[in-house]
């Protein structure tokens, strides 16, 4: 219950029996969650009740104890299962075998998912629900939603007419395993641009639905339960979902072999300080990539600095540039800086792997390094930061988010 500490919700009714996990070091595989990750899951109980997805398998039997503990012997009537990726879904073989006579309730789709990851024995008694349809536990009237691809075909939301909950899913999430909702951003974007950003497109028709529901709290599948300025993480998503930057910034990635890159990029970050831009420089061959990418959401400008090698990127600049394209990124300035020693290509093959994002602007002042800053590459560093500046001034009046961030 201590997920419900600090809020102001009165939710008797509605119990948190989600798993944290400490062990966690990549979620998917490939996300570093130094702080773990949280499995949520939700009972109702009312007349009937009913269990709101479960977690991972390595958290079944803690899951398991959690909910028998409130249930002080009575069963569940209803599984929902809102989402079928393995984080949430992996116990519902152990739900099934332990409540037999409860019925589970999802989409279309999920049932199909079920059979594949859990077999035929999976859910013999279910109920198919689809957009709009209800489910009433007394008190309690749910209304489902349908969520395609936020984050995966299947998914379904859940809004509790009772407490204007909307259990949301992957939706709102972060990584981590903090109950606070004060350091939500910056994970929660992390989280977004990482896992559903290429789909923005069913995120807005997502918002669409929720734009016309009474929401008091969001209970998401991971993160905390947020409960406080619902509009605040309704209209942060609305930003990402549509590609907007949130702030001027700009953000300069690089990867450098003997330092010279680096000097570069320095020399550009000291321009842009003095001319008044916010610049964040990340080295990219060092730093967490996805972080990376996120950042390179948040800002407005992205200049992306690196060497030539084996004819081609520098391989970590080049797995950057795939990952933000993989993610729909575009409606930005980039400006390029490529070095090398001979046969230089860097910029020219960023220029054409960019060419496949929608809206990439490239800056017209591209820089070149022959090996080594010198003064004609200082002074083409120049012209991109007055470029740059010129854009980064246009950007703050453009870029609504700082009202709602700050
Ligand atoms: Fe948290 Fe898409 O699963």
């Amino acid at each position: 219950m201590d997920m419900w500490k600090g809020t102001n919700m009165n939710l008797e009714d509605i119990r948190y029996i989600g798993t944290k996990d400490f062990k966690i070091d990549l979620f998917e595989g490939m996300f570093k969650v130094s702080e773990g990750m949280i499995y949520n899951s939700y009972l109702i109980e009312d007349e009937k009740i009913a269990v709101l997805d479960t977690v991972d398998k390595e958290f079944g039997s803690e899951w398991m104890e959690k909910l028998q503990k409130e249930l002080q012997g009575r069963s569940p009537d209803y599984l929902i299962v809102q989402h079928m990726e393995p984080d949430h879904s992996a116990n519902i073989l152990l739900f099934s075998r332990t409540f037999p006579e409860a019925v589970i309730v999802s989409s279309q789709k999920a049932f199909q998912m079920m059979v594949q990851f859990f077999g035929q024995e999976i859910a013999p008694k279910r109920m198919i629900v689809a957009e709009g349809e209800e489910l009433n536990l007394g008190k309690h009237r749910l209304i489902f939603i349908e969520a395609p691809m936020v984050h995966w075909p299947e998914v379904i939301m859940t809004y509790d007419t009772c407490t204007g909950a909307l259990f949301s899913a992957d939706a709102f999430g972060k990584f981590g395993t903090k109950d606070n909702t004060e350091e939500w951003l910056d994970e929660a974007r992390r989280y977004y641009f990482g896992i559903v950003s290429k789909y923005g497109v069913y995120v807005q028709k997502l918002l669409e639905k929720a734009a016309k529901l009474d929401i008091k709290v969001i209970c998401p599948l991971h993160g905390p339960i947020l409960d406080k300025n619902i509009g605040y993480y309704l209209r942060t998503y609305e930003i990402w979902a549509a590609y907007e930057s949130e702030v001027a910034d700009i953000l300069i990635a690089y990867t450098s072999v003997y330092g010279n890159t680096k000097e570069a990029v320095e020399y550009l970050e000291k321009q842009l300080g003095e001319k008044g831009c916010r610049v964040q420089c990340m080295d990219l061959c060092r730093c967490d990539i996805f972080e990376a990418v996120s950042q390179a959401f948040r800002c407005s400008t992205l200049v992306l600095a690196t060497t030539t090698y084996n004819a081609g990127v520098f391989p970590a600049m080049r797995k950057f540039i795939e990952y933000l394209l993989e993610r729909n990124y575009g409606k930005r300035l980039v400006g390029l800086i490529e070095n090398g020693s001979w046969a230089i290509t860097a910029a020219r093959i960023m220029e054409e792997m960019l060419k496949k994002g929608k809206e990439i602007e490239i800056a017209e002042n591209r820089v070149r390094i022959v090996s080594a800053l010198n003064e004609d590459s200082k002074t083409q560093l120049d012209k991109l930061a007055d470029e740059l500046h010129k854009h980064y001034l246009e950007s703050i009046n453009q870029t609504g988010f700082q009202e709602v961030i700050q």
